[in-house]
């Protein structure tokens, strides 16, 4: 690797992704705001993180709370003023930390003026930013199912035709096709970039270029629809669209870059986060949050089975080896779109919750990759307990619920909410929790969505004043990794390939090796990896060992 491919901020960097509906309310609508945001970055300063992703605070109908804008522009009226982002930004620059915004830009509202116009007839100049097609057989142009249940086409009387709408019928897709499109992003984005922010999170950035033809997708387990994804993630353009972006605005400014791409491979990684960075810096691929088999699901990606430990680190170490030298990579457990880690990978039980989110914690924060963590994650927050529909607000989960349990009875509703325990992004909108106060000290009105009742005794307050605590593991993870190269650069070598128990590892870099094993289960198990080591051990979850095994959950690094 040379000198130029080896150093760049961000992949020196920790970042922290805040879902700004979720983080901190400041005038009591029971709606956190960028205001709320600002108030608590100094205790983003102390935890020690680099960078701010910030979910979409954009102008927007939140009929996909945020992921579908109408004013690419303006700041969302739920969460403040333009001067308030200004202001947030300026704050959170002051302290050293940078902001990357999340940038929507497969689809829009139906509430942007381009699509207001682009509906009005079939000759309106801006017809042609979205994509339009005739019916078929008085039907929807072909079979495929949106992301979020129901026909990926909605008919619009005004001119006969149907629109394509990847997610909700209120995110029509734009048509990148169109060099007008293009035009109009790479301009916004400019228009951001010098308002000084330091990136962006593109989302689903991998469905911008669909296969012409638009042709049906193989029938999905429900017999319901088909599946759009073959036609529509990675497809024909993807990577020369990137290619002009980065031409065109990226690479003028010293910016992090993130794809979102649903469906990546390892090979097409390889080209959005080349080494040459002519396209991103790095993508988030799904493999890990998906490992189980066909059936372990209930329908779709509902289930109520959590993923083994060797599917995980099967597909961790393939990306961790295959982008070696070709690539960067992202590491991440948890984002608002996945259920809480320690829920999912871990053990939530009061009795393991500590260790186990502190081992995979360490899991993912010693191999080589930019990590992201998600609020509340630093916490240890675990999942909520789903008792009726009415508890959902994510559109993904009702619309689940009226197709599946509804509609076609194909489900149960008592299986549907033990899915919705389980895997429903709401897992991870639970308000943040800050204190054991009302609310957890998230508003001072009624919350959009209820805080998990467990607020009284996770919550950051208690964390902040516990050096045991969660919190204080992973300020000292992100230390370790600003004061050790090896961290970040070092090359990653499997251990323990015969063990379905322990994950383990090492990091070679210059002389210096790195040694870490995570124990992923509540029992004893053996590993010598440890015994008669010179060095120092860099980190934790047990004060004290013993020879030949990790104890439940137990974590270990050294440094050799
Ligand atoms: C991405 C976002 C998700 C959103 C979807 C549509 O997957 O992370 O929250 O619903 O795109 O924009
Ligand atoms: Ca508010």
């Amino acid at each position: 690797m040379t000198e130029k491919d080896r150093h760049a901020w961000w992949k020196e960097a920790v970042i922290y992704q805040i879902y700004p509906r979720s983080f901190a309310d400041s005038n009591g609508d029971g709606i956190g705001d960028l205001k709320g945001i600002t108030a608590h970055l100094d205790y983003l300063k102390e935890l020690g993180i680099d960078v701010i992703w910030l979910s979409p605070v954009y102008q927007s109908p939140n009929d996909d709370n945020g992921y579908d804008i109408s004013d690419y522009r303006d700041i969302m009226t739920d969460f403040g003023t333009m001067a308030d982002f200004d202001e947030m930004l300026r704050e959170a620059h002051s302290r050293g930390i940078r902001i990357v915004m999340d940038l929507v830009v497969n689809h829009t509202s139906d509430e942007h003026a381009w699509f207001v116009e682009s509906r009005k007839s079939a000759d309106n100049p801006y017809r042609d930013y979205y994509i339009w097609r005739e019916p078929k057989d008085g039907k929807e142009p072909n079979n495929w199912e949106s992301w979020f249940s129901g026909p990926a086409w909605e008919f619009d009387e005004a001119t006969g035709m149907y629109y394509l709408h990847c997610f909700t019928k209120k995110q029509p897709d734009l048509n990148w096709d169109n060099p007008k499109v293009r035009d109009e992003v790479f301009d916004m984005m400019t228009w951001w970039c010098e308002k000084g922010i330091d990136g962006f999170r593109m989302d689903v950035i991998s469905m911008i270029s669909k296969v012409p033809g638009l042709p049906d997708g193989p029938l999905k387990d429900s017999g319901l629809y088909g599946d759009l994804t073959p036609y529509v993630c990675n497809g024909p353009h993807v990577h020369e669209y990137l290619q002009e972006m980065n031409r065109r605005v990226l690479s003028k400014y010293d910016l992090l870059t993130v794809g979102e791409a649903a469906g990546v491979t390892l090979e097409e990684a390889k080209k959005y986060a080349n080494n040459e960075g002519t396209e991103l810096g790095m993508v988030f691929h799904f493999e890990h949050t998906d490992c189980l088999e066909p059936e372990e699901k209930v329908i779709g990606k509902w289930t109520c089975r959590h993923p083994q430990m060797k599917n995980v680190r099967a597909i961790l170490n393939k990306w961790q080896t295959g982008l070696e030298g070709k690539a960067w990579g992202s590491l991440y457990w948890d984002n608002h779109d996945q259920p809480r880690a320690v829920s999912r990978f871990g053990n939530d039980d009061p009795k393991w919750r500590t260790l186990s989110a502190k081992m995979l914690a360490t899991c993912l924060h010693m191999m080589k990759g930019t990590p992201y963590i998600y609020q509340g994650e630093e916490l240890g927050m675990t999942n909520m307990h789903f008792t009726s529909p009415e508890d959902c607000r994510d559109v993904e989960e009702i619309n689940a619920y009226r197709q599946f349990v509804e509609e076609h009875r194909m489900v149960d509703a008592e299986t549907m909410l033990r899915c919705f325990d389980t895997v429903a992004r709401d897992n991870a909108r639970t308000p943040m929790q800050w204190d054991d106060g009302a609310n957890a000290g998230f508003t001072a009105g009624t919350p959009w969505i209820p805080v998990n009742p467990n607020y009284t005794s996770i919550n950051a307050k208690e964390e902040l004043a516990d050096p045991d605590s969660v919190f204080h593991y992973y300020r000292k993870l992100i230390r370790l990794r600003h004061e050790n190269p090896v961290i970040v650069y070092g090359v990653f070598e499997p251990l323990m390939m015969d063990s379905d128990a322990v994950y383990a590892y090492r990091r070679v870099l210059d002389g210096a090796v790195l040694t870490a094993a995570c124990n992923w289960t509540d029992k004893e198990q053996p590993c010598s990896l440890f015994d008669g080591a010179q060095g120092k051990e860099l980190i934790s979850n047990y004060a004290e060992h013993k020879d030949g095994v990790l104890l439940p959950y137990e974590a270990r690094v050294f440094l050799s």
